[in-house]
């Protein structure tokens, strides 16, 4: 835990940023030491695809390609599952279009919340692939490891719970370069849809750094950011 640091989520907050941009890992790190709650929808469809359910059949086939799954499977899915008001909710891996970001926008305003912050995690291309091709994940909690830059204490097994670590089926070198190209081209868009001159919704960070790092400048961000409450 990084040292004197409050507990003090105050604003819903959005990450988004390419596959491997360390989205996850700051999101796990935020809900687990500062408060927040978090809501993956990469892990809520995982959690479909296990456990058999309509929407796990349908998400599991653009999934395996790389593809994003539709946008209305997507919206309900986090509506669903959208955790109560009485805390900063940290969106992690949603929204990724900009019909996405729209409906955040209303489901939450409907909702009598303020708008979110959206933080774009920036990482170069190359860097993304190696750590998308280095990461060990546990499939039970969604815990992720690399097997270089933040290794488990054993080998290929969790530190948490001792469970074995796999290898995601989308981090195969095929589909990695493909889910990069879907990024820039899909979600990079939400950057000029966050990014209006007065709003003070967006925030780019350098996400190349050390995970400790990048942690501390979100810390600081969060802890001085006032909540939206218009677009
Ligand atoms: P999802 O599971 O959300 O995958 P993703 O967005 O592609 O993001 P990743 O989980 O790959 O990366 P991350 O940024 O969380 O990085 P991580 O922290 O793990 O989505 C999977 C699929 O589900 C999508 O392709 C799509 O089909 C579907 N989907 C999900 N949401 C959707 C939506 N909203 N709309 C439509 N479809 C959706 O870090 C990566 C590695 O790097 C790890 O090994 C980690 O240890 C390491 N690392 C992290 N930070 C650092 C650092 N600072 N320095 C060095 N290494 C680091």
């Amino acid at each position: 835990m990084t040292a004197g640091r409050a507990a003090t989520p105050r604003v819903d907050v959005i990450f988004f940023g390419a596959p491997g941009a360390g989205k996850g890992t700051q999101a796990q790190i935020l809900s687990a030491q500062y408060g927040y709650r978090q809501i993956s929808t990469g892990d809520l469809l995982r959690d479909n695809i296990q456990q058999e359910t309509a929407l796990g059949h349908a998400a599991a086939s653009f999934m395996q390609r790389g593809e994003l799954v539709p946008d209305d499977l997507i919206v309900e899915m986090v509506k669903d599952n959208l955790p109560p008001a009485d805390a900063g909710v940290l969106f992690d891996g949603f929204p990724r279009t900009v019909e996405q970001a729209k409906a955040l926008d209303d489901l939450l305003q409907s909702e009598g919340r303020g708008l979110p912050r959206a933080i774009y995690f920036y990482v170069q291309r190359a860097a993304l692939e190696e750590r998308l091709l280095g990461r060990w994940t546990n499939p039970r909690t969604g815990r992720v490891y690399h097997e270089r830059f933040n290794p488990p204490k054993r080998d290929r097994v969790d530190d948490d719970d001792g469970g074995p670590l796999i290898q995601r089926e989308d981090d195969r070198p095929e589909i990695v370069g493909h889910r990069l190209d879907v990024f820039e081209r899909q979600t990079i868009p939400l950057i000029k849809y966050y990014d209006v001159a007065g709003s003070q919704r967006y925030l780019k960070i350098d996400a190349a750094r050390p995970i400790a790092t990048v942690t501390r400048e979100l810390l600081d961000a969060l802890e001085s950011a006032p909540a939206v409450r218009t677009s």
